[in-house]
């Protein structure tokens, strides 16, 4: 059984078939989900989706584009989700350079804020960091990041800043880009890391992995990027499948 840590099943995306495609999942292998809050509409429909499906738990958080719409009033009603019972993290939070939406220090400010949300309710987060790999790794240094736990997700750094992530006890989020031919320097990491420190995940509706590149991802697909795993480090399909599943059971603090 397949533990997804990393979907958003409240996008449009999913309008037409939410309920059907999730209602499919434990057929296919798929027993357990986190839907990741990433705008504060996104962090109310977390709530509703794990409120529904006895196998889908939230994160809940607000993404890097997303934190202009943040206000301590909205602080703390995120604050009280998270002593909900299916709330297993704080996230996604982190640094996107990339899309660059807010500014750097905007960014920085409500980083540091929502990892405190984590110090404060003892939850894991789950960090989004795109093109930001030195702001990203200073600011969880500064912040004593390794007094919490959590994971970096759709991980795309070096080998080198995989290491001082895991040596912070942070899991590495891998998902379909694994399964990207040009993903060289991912499969490296792959290689490098002991399974003990992955995660599988697909960042639904997005980063489809190889064959269904370019259309629309959802958790079944994970298949693709287990096997992808197990072909990278040698080791069996089932090995890749059960490690990340304890280990996501670890992290999140769920129990079979
Ligand atoms: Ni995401």
């Amino acid at each position: 059984m397949i533990f997804e840590t990393h979907a958003h099943y409240d996008d449009d995306a999913f309008d037409e078939d939410r309920d059907q495609l999730l209602r499919s999942m434990y057929e296919h292998g798929i027993h357990r989900i986190i839907n990741v809050g990433a705008s504060l509409r996104g962090v109310a429909d977390t709530v509703k989706l794990m409120e529904i499906y006895p196998f889908v738990y939230g994160a809940i958080g607000v993404h890097p584009d997303e934190v202009g719409d943040l206000t301590e009033e909205k602080m703390k009603w995120l604050r009280d989700l998270c002593d909900k019972e299916k709330t297993v993290a704080v996230g996604e939070i982190g640094l996107d350079y990339y899309w660059n939406k807010e500014n750097h220090e905007v960014q920085k400010k409500w980083f540091v804020r929502q990892m405190d949300l984590a110090k404060e309710t003892d939850l894991p987060i789950i960090v989004h960091s795109r093109d930001a790999a030195k702001d990203t790794l200073d600011i969880m240094k500064g912040e004593r990041a390794d007094h919490i736990s959590g994971v970096i997700h759709c991980y795309s750094y070096s080998v080198e800043h995989a290491r001082e992530y895991m040596n912070m006890g942070y899991y590495l989020g891998i998902g379909g880009v694994v399964t990207f031919q040009n993903a060289k320097r991912l499969k490296e990491v792959v290689e490098y890391a002991p399974l003990d420190y992955l995660l599988l995940e697909t960042d639904a509706p997005y980063l489809t992995p190889q064959p269904y590149r370019g259309k629309r991802n959802c958790s079944l697909y994970l298949t693709y990027v287990a096997e992808e795993i197990a072909r990278i480090k040698k080791v069996s399909y089932e090995d890749v499948v059960n490690i990340t599943r304890e280990n996501a059971e670890k992290l999140f603090k769920i129990k079979e």
